[in-house]
C-alpha cells in the first residue's frame, strides 16, 4: 500500500477549513479524507445527540445506520471510551453495525473537545487490516486540526 503523506494532508486541510462553522467544516473533512485517503467505501461525523444516543452527522458513500447507541458497534465503544477504535476484520467482531456489507475494516476516532464527547469521525474500507499505526495517527492529527479550525456547538448538553 502506498504511503500516504499525512503531514501534506494536514497543510491541505488547515487551508480548507476557512471558516469557523462546525457545519461546513464537518462536511469538507468528510470530503477531503473520502476523495485524498484510498480505499475508503464510507467517511463520516456521528455527533452525540443524547445521552446515550449518536446521531448520522455530514458523511460520503452509501446511506448510513442512525441513531447508533452508545452501548452498540465500534462507534458506539469510541465514544463510551473516548479512545480511537481500530478494527482490522469487522467480520470478527460480533458488536459491529454493519450499515454496508461491503465494509471490512474500520478507523473511529472520538471527537474530544475539553474533556467531553463531541462526536466520531467514522472510517470505512472494504479491504481488512486498511488501517495502519501511521493512518491512525495521520487521522487523528487531521481530526484535531477540524477542532482546531472550528467553533463546535454543543449539540449535547453534559450534565
Ligand atoms: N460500523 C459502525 C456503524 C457505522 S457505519 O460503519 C457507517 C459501528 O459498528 O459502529
Amino acid at each position: 500500500m502506498p504511503q500516504i503523506d499525512y503531514a501534506l494532508l494536514n497543510r491541505q486541510l488547515e487551508t480548507l477549513l476557512d471558516t469557523r462553522d462546525w457545519l461546513t467544516n464537518s462536511a469538507q473533512v468528510c470530503a477531503f479524507v473520502f476523495h485524498e485517503v484510498p480505499d475508503l467505501n464510507w467517511v463520516g461525523f456521528y455527533v452525540q445527540r443524547t445521552s446515550e444516543m449518536l446521531g448520522l452527522g455530514p458523511f460520503q458513500g452509501k446511506p448510513a445506520c442512525h441513531p447508533i447507541p452508545f452501548s452498540k458497534g465500534v462507534c458506539g465503544a469510541a465514544a463510551r471510551q473516548k479512545t480511537t477504535q481500530r478494527v482490522d476484520d469487522v467480520h470478527a467482531i460480533a458488536d459491529h453495525i454493519a450499515c454496508d456489507a461491503d465494509s471490512r475494516s474500520e478507523l473511529v476516532i472520538p471527537v474530544v473537545m475539553e474533556g467531553e464527547l463531541w462526536g466520531v469521525l467514522d472510517l470505512d474500507s472494504p479491504i481488512p487490516g486498511r488501517f495502519s499505526d501511521v493512518d491512525q495517527e495521520g487521522i487523528e492529527r487531521l481530526v484535531a486540526t477540524f477542532l482546531r479550525h472550528t467553533d463546535i456547538p454543543l449539540l449535547f448538553e453534559h450534565q
